[in-house]
């Protein structure tokens, strides 16, 4: 394994923006039949490293030399950069929600007969494709179906139909719950024994222990130092990625739990599709003054359309059920609603719910509580300036000014810009949702010393994670879902995992 060929190398690459250096003299490898984990604190610049591989941003784009197969590799496009065998799965799913998977897969490289598509060969083709990767879906099924597990593995799909040697994976298993990542991984595992190689971007560095031969860590644009396989333990790759060890992953918080501040009951939401289906199903929650209630369970639980619908969100026409905030009725028939209601939802899902990618920093950290910066009937920008500067400061976000435009923020930032947003305003229950998803270790650490800020000021959190971890690491309580219902809570004094695992597969299996 060793001595196995160099198949990739970038050597001496600096890429920048206006303004920022995002790689410094990045000199790296990925060698035959290996797995390559490149890890680095958000910003560090490890999507700008695949991009480069991918030909989103082209030769001419950069400085140095990117090497596959010996030969200097001049990518113009990602064409060009699939043609030689490389397929990049990028942050963000790029799947056409509203075509079927066979579609999907064969997008830009059809199966053509007598200048139609050929349908057939194409569901052929897809159909042995779909069973490599181990998705037992029909190929016509429209993607939008599916879960964000199953859209994973129609991207390998994707890759393998324009036989990729080497993939990329830009942090594949950021949405995925842990039985989706376990295959995604052992997928990865087995193609490289098939002969795809693989590089591979994650903030779940525990995966990192599982599948890496070697860890390549990035720090502020360059490359620190690459770790052999029996170096890599969670630990030392924190070490690496901070440049000290972090020997606490739980800020400790003083907070004093009060009276009740929200109380939800006999609360049940349909599919927005499906009138006639219940997704979530007569739940009763209570959060009071100063604590954090965490909502664990399985992807499709129900702990986001809960939130969702308790935030007014698309739900909700087909809603029943009582909600009280200190003992009075509410009613959180709107976004509007439940704003009024002092209720903040932190979305899963940034880029379809939580930012405006085209405005600056500034503007999407104000974007929900505008009414607190006006002064005479007009905005007050100054005002507006120091907020956004303060919550850059605050949560360490890492961009060069308030004005900003969000695209150009690395995903870890994106959510710090948009877990500011509900910071900023007057909500005193806040609902996250995923809050630490592509977050680094570190700026994990910073986002817990603000739920903890919060809950200390007397809000109530309701933090839904699919880190059990996390959540026994960060809530007073713990609430179990379960195919929509609420399987069972306790104290996290009292939860212990195995209990919790139980009730949290429990639904499925009665
Ligand atoms: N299009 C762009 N314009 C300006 N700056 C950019 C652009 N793309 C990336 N950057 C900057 O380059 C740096 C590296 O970003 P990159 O997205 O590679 O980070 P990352 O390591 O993938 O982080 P994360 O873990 O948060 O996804 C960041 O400072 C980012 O703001
Ligand atoms: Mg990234």
């Amino acid at each position: 394994m060793e001595a196995s060929r160099v198949l990739l190398e970038y050597r001496s690459v600096w890429k920048s923006f206006p303004g920022v250096i995002a790689l410094r003299d990045v000199s790296f490898d990925l060698r035959d039949g290996e797995v390559l984990a490149l890890c680095g604190e958000n910003g560090a610049g490890k999507s700008t490293i695949i991009k480069l591989a991918g030909g989103i941003y082209p030769a001419g784009s950069y400085d140095g030399h990117i090497v596959l197969d010996g030969k200097e590799a001049e990518f113009r496009s990602v064409r060009d950069s699939e043609k030689a065998g490389i397929a990049v799965i990028h942050q963000e799913l790029a799947l056409c929600q509203n075509l079927s998977i066979a579609d999907n897969i064969f997008l830009g490289h059809e199966h053509i007969k007598g200048g139609l598509i050929d349908e057939k060969a194409t569901e052929l083709a897809a159909a042995k494709l779909l069973a490599r990767v181990g998705l037992h879906e029909a190929p016509d099924v429209l993607v939008g179906q599916l879960g964000v597990g199953k859209q994973q593995l129609v991207e390998i799909a994707k890759a393998l139909s324009k036989e990729a040697r080497i993939l990329v994976l830009d942090e594949p298993t950021s949405a995925l719950n842990d039985e989706d990542s376990a295959h995604l991984l052992d997928l990865i595992s087995q193609l490289k024994t098939n002969g795809v190689s693989s590089i591979i971007v994650s903030h779940k560095l525990n995966e990192i222990e599982r599948i890496a031969d070697r860890v390549t860590v990035i720090r502020d644009g360059q490359v620190i130092e690459t770790l052999p396989r029996q170096e890599i333990t969670e630990d030392r790759i924190i070490r690496g990625m901070v440049g000290r060890d972090m020997s606490h992953r739980f800020p400790s918080r003083c907070a004093m739990i009060g009276e009740e501040l929200l109380r939800v009951e006999d609360w049940t939401a349909f599919h927005p599709d499906d009138p006639s289906r219940k997704i979530v199903k007569s739940v009763n929650l209570s959060v009071r003054n100063g604590e954090v209630v965490g909502l664990c369970g399985l992807v499709g639980a129900g702990r986001t359309e809960f939130a969702l619908s308790l935030f007014g969100q698309s739900y909700g026409q087909n809603i029943s059920g009582r909600a009280y905030k200190a003992g009075l009725p509410i009613s959180v028939r709107s976004v509007r609603d439940a704003i009024r209601s002092g209720i903040a939802y932190a979305t899963e899902d940034r880029k379809q719910l939580g930012l405006i990618l085209g405005a600056d920093v500034k503007f999407n950290v104000s974007l929900a509580a505008l009414q607190r910066l006006v002064s005479g009937g007009l905005i007050d920008d100054t005002r507006e300036w120091s907020v956004a500067e303060g919550f850059i400061r605050e949560m360490a976000i890492k961009v060069q000014s308030a004005a900003a435009q969000v695209s150009t923020l690395s995903g870890g930032n994106q959510q710090k810009v948009m877990l500011s947003k509900w910071m900023f305003t007057d909500a005193d229950v806040i609902l996250l949702d995923e809050p630490t998803r592509g977050i680094d270790v570190g700026a994990k650490y910073e986002i817990y010393a603000i739920v903890n800020r919060l809950a200390e000021q007397g809000k109530g959190v309701v933090m839904i994670s699919s880190e059990l971890p996390e959540l026994l690491g960060m809530c007073d309580r713990i609430v179990v879902f379960a195919e929509g219902r609420v399987a069972g809570e306790m104290p996290t004094a009292d939860a212990d995992v195995e209990r919790v695992m139980q009730l949290m597969t429990k639904g499925s299996q009665t």
